[in-house]
């Protein structure tokens, strides 16, 4: 294989004749590492309209615990996997050598900005949702629920930027495969 296909060859080509039996590369098992680390990140995320909607209808004083659970994983679950994520990144790139490739570069500018969003907006809104919710829930004693204004402001930020990261994960998902 010659030419550009040749230059975005990153790893041994199993349908190579050359290559009777291609060992796994460390390139192999961190590409491997980068896309689990994709999935713990942001898998979860994608569930959450449900989540929120079946609670809401169902019962809603499950939502103070569970913008709780929602700020929690952020901190501790797709924090360090966008670690991960990120170095496992930096070692294909350069492994790879693809660092002048622009899906690189797009994948790198999304990861921070995905992790900014998250500490700087993400988390605060989720505290401020349970907080506010809370304190709606305390006067309530059945019937239709009516959240309050801060409860409604919290929850329209998290959906609004929490729709623009995830359309960004899957934007970025789409470019490291296609390789524009
Ligand atoms: C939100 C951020 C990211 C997502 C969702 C993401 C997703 C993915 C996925 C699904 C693949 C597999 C594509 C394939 O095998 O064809 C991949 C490959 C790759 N990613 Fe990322 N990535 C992200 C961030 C990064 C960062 C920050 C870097 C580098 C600093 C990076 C560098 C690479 C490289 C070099 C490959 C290997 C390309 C290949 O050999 O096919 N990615 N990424």
């Amino acid at each position: 294989m010659c030419g550009p296909a040749a230059r975005r060859m990153r790893r041994a080509d199993p349908y190579d004749p050359g290559m009777l039996a291609p060992a796994t590369s460390a390139y192999d098992l961190v590409l491997a590492l980068h896309i689990i680390a994709v999935v713990v990140a942001f898998g979860w995320t994608f569930t959450l309209p449900v989540v929120y909607i079946v609670a809401a209808r169902v019962d809603p004083r499950s939502l103070p615990v569970l913008h709780r659970i929602e700020y929690t994983i952020l901190r501790s679950i797709l924090n360090p996997a966008l670690v991960v994520l990120i170095a496992a990144g930096i070692f294909l790139a350069s492994d790879g050598h693809h660092w002048k490739e622009f899906f690189v570069q797009w994948g790198l500018g999304v990861a921070i900005v995905i992790g900014a969003v998250v500490g700087a907006v993400l988390i605060p809104a989720a505290k401020r949702a349970e907080e506010s919710v809370r304190r709606d829930l305390e006067g309530w004693s059945g019937g239709e629920f009516q959240a309050g204004p801060d409860y409604l402001a919290a929850v329209r930020r998290l959906n609004i930027v929490g729709s623009a990261a995830s359309l960004l994960v899957l934007v970025t998902i789409v470019f490291m495969a296609v390789k524009p």
